[in-house]
């Protein structure tokens, strides 16, 4: 089998890891000219967990641990008021920062390399599939932008929330994006002396959100989100999340510059950020995730949003399943039967981990100051009985946010790989 995977993210390349490891060539190509620097923490839970372990990458990823020590939130007078410390051991942790927390960009780096030099994958950077000329019984044939025309077996969208290929293969009736109210922006900060390594997590009236955390590089990074209070400002903000960097830091300037807290800091250092990012939370859901020999995995297919922490969990998860379910096919079998397990296996995981409760991400954004009143209490609160409902049981208490149970592929186990 020949594979054509768009996007080399996180579920781009874990799949190909596996797909490479059974004799299957792949050949990625992804927008970008190298890989992207830009993006924050991400999760890799339970099952993903033991997946990352399959590939013998826990070691390395836990070398990129940010070691953030917990949450702490900061009250109007900038002074942190409670404390959701990790706390040691596997199942322990109800804060905010997981057990190992991770960039996205070192983790795309970390699968990028255990991928790059085995002799079944080929990465194109800087490239896109311009076309999709058919998806057909016997093949599916792209045109590259690059100019070169091929066929291959399967062609895999996992190039993210707003994937091109999503687009050209897939009826816009099949595809819901649900837009969640919620624009944030990420960059990376110089670190000063006065910095810590907890999440410092801030609410600024109204509908204002501002982060820092640590990250294991000697910098600091910064999160700055809000959630429109009107109509009109929910457009302007719509218009920036489509238009260019220049666009969007004049907004946040604009409308985080009075703040408070460390703002003005953290508004300074944007311009010089090499990874500055910007981007509205929406979540996608699709009625069917393949039509032929073209599937859409990761973000592409399900993106949960960042407010669940669950996206990189879910695009691990995803790949080893339909890796595993590819590697049942027979020899010239249509990929048709892999691709309805694949769907069948991992649709329930997914349907439950996209839930996400009405007052998310609301919550965090607070209007007036009797509501951030209320929440400071209730964060309070729960920083001293240690139990922060909706997150607790997400986290689950056992230490695995979900119940999944992998599905055990002959063609993944572990032994004698690297
Ligand atoms: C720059 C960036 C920063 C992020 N930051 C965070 C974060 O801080 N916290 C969080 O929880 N989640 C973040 N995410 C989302 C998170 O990476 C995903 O939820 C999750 O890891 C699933 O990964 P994925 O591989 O499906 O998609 P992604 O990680 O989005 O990867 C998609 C890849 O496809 C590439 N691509 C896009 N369009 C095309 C195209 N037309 N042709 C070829 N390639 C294309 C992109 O450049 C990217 O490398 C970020 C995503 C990106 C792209
Ligand atoms: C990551 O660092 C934190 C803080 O130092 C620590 O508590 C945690 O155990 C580390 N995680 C792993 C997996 O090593
Ligand atoms: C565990 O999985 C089952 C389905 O397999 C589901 O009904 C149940 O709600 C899950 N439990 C938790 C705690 O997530």
């Amino acid at each position: 089998m020949h594979v054509l995977i768009s996007g080399a993210g996180i579920a781009g390349p874990t799949l190909a890891w596996f797909l490479a490891k059974t004799g299957t060539r792949v050949t990625l190509v992804e927008k970008s000219p190298s890989l992207l620097p830009n993006g924050q923490n991400v999760d890799i839970q339970g099952s993903a967990l033991t997946i990352i372990q399959k590939m013998g990458l826990w070691e390395q990823v836990r070398r990129f641990n940010t070691t953030e020590k917990g949450t702490k939130f900061i009250n109007p007078t900038g002074q942190p008021f409670a404390s959701f410390p990790i706390t040691e051991g596997p199942g322990k942790s109800v804060s905010l920062t997981s057990d190992c927390e991770i960039l996205r960009a070192d983790l795309a780096a970390i699968l990028h390399d255990a991928t790059k030099d085995h002799p079944n994958v080929k990465y194109l950077f800087g490239t896109t599939i311009k076309d999709v000329v058919s998806n057909g019984d016997d093949s599916v044939r792209v045109e590259l932008s690059n100019g070169a025309v091929q066929e291959f077996d399967l062609l895999v969208a996992a190039d993210g929330q707003w994937s091109k290929v999503r687009k050209q293969c897939f009826p816009p009736e099949s595809v819901k994006v649900l837009h969640k109210g919620n624009y944030v922006a990420y960059w990376t900060v110089p670190r000063l002396p006065k910095d810590n390594d907890w999440w410092n997590v801030y609410l600024a009236l109204p509908s204002r959100f501002i982060s820092i955390r640590p990250d294991p590089h000697g910098t600091i990074r910064a999160l700055f989100s809000l959630m429109p209070c009107n109509s009109g400002q929910e457009k302007i903000w719509m218009e920036a999340s489509k238009g260019d960097r220049q666009m969007q830091e004049a907004l946040l300037r604009r409308e985080f510059g009075n703040a408070g807290w460390q703002a003005k800091r953290l508004l300074n250092a944007m311009d010089q950020a090499p990874d500055f990012y910007f981007h509205e939370i929406a979540q996608v859901k699709m009625s069917k995730w393949f039509s032929s020999r073209v599937v859409c995995l990761g973000d592409a297919a399900y993106a949960p949003t960042p407010l669940t922490g669950m996206g990189t969990t879910l695009a691990i998860i995803g790949a080893y399943v339909l890796a595993g379910e590819l590697s049942k096919l027979g020899d010239g079998e249509h990929p048709s039967r892999a691709l309805e397990g694949y769907e069948s296996v991992f649709r329930p995981l997914v349907d439950e981990m996209q839930q996400i409760p009405f007052f998310f991400p609301a919550i965090a954004h607070p209007e007036t100051a009797w509501k951030r009143w209320l929440i400071q209490a209730l964060v309070w609160a729960f920083s001293k009985v240690l139990a922060f409902p909706w997150l607790a049981t997400k986290l689950g208490n056992e230490g695995n946010r979900e119940n999944f149970s992998l599905p055990e592929y002959s063609s993944s186990d572990s032994k004698g790989t690297k």
